[in-house]
């Protein structure tokens, strides 16, 4: 049955396990299969020729696990190479960049939103383009925010030093009056208190991961995909790298202990 089989979800590392804490609580029911590529993480410094050949390799990766739908959570691959994927592969694949759009729009009143990413998110413009398809008059201020992604990995969130660089990358944001901030990568979900520090909690700060996993919900019931069955849901976790410190990343983005782990190898 197409319903019981698992949910693959993948990132270029651990950060994507923001989006697997939202789907423990809004879809319960749904086993999860998820990939780290923990091997060639971080993807926002690469370019989209790149990004693509190992967005293709992960997503079939997943497949060979038996999944019934993608969920991917990188948003510089959702920005980059979303619709090959779509093309090339024939289940329902969802990104995380459309419902992090909506969201935002949803979110601001003054109709002038901030954006922050990786470079390639932010360099590929697929943020703009999602707004403005939902909404015209938005106004964006888009910027990369590149340090924030090891700062979250080595725990440094919430402490002086993330402070002054949060400060010195959204003061162009402040400038420009944004009443709104879109979150656009895993790892921002994390800075949260931090950045809302810099805005003295003025701004809303918008995170795609529960707007990314109600459209999944939404993707299942219409094609009665959604698992109804009662048992306890299993989590496999494969990354491509078991790297040193990933059981205390993986802690802080989804908040419990990852369990059944194993290494992945691409090449199989
Ligand atoms: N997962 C990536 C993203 O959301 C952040 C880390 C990386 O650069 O690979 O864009």
């Amino acid at each position: 049955m197409n319903r019981t089989k698992p949910l693959g979800v993948f990132d270029s590392g651990i950060g994507g396990l923001t989006i697997v804490k939202a789907l423990k609580k809004i879809l319960p029911n749904e086993d999860i299969v998820y990939f780290g590529d923990t091997a060639r993480v971080p993807y926002g410094t690469k370019s989209p020729a790149t990004i693509t050949q190992f967005a293709m390799q992960n997503t079939k990766f997943l497949i060979d696990r038996n999944v019934k739908m993608i969920i991917v959570a990188c948003h510089s691959v959702s920005s980059v190479c979303l619709d090959d994927l779509k093309k090339t592969f024939d289940l329902p694949i969802i990104g995380v960049i459309e419902p992090g759009a909506k969201a935002a729009v949803k979110a601001s009143k003054n109709k002038r939103v901030g954006v922050i990413g990786t470079r390639a998110t932010i360099l590929s413009g697929a943020y703009e383009r999602a707004i403005k398809k939902l909404s015209k008059e938005i106004e964006i201020v888009a910027k990369a925010t590149p340090l924030f992604v090891p700062l979250v990995e080595e725990g440094w969130a919430n402490n002086p030093i993330s402070y002054l660089i949060a400060k010195t990358y959204l003061a162009t944001m402040i400038q420009e009056k944004i009443d709104t901030l879109l979150l656009g990568c895993t790892h921002y979900p994390l800075l949260k208190t931090t950045i809302s520090k810099i805005f003295r909690n003025r701004v809303k700060i918008v995170d795609a991961s529960a707007e990314t996993v109600l459209e999944t919900k939404a993707i299942l019931e219409k094609n009665n995909l959604n698992n109804t069955g009662k048992k306890k849901p299993s989590m496999r976790f494969y990354l491509s790298d078991i790297t040193p410190n990933f059981s205390e990343i993986g802690q802080r983005f989804l908040g419990s202990n990852l369990d059944e782990v194993f290494r992945a190898s691409l090449s199989e």
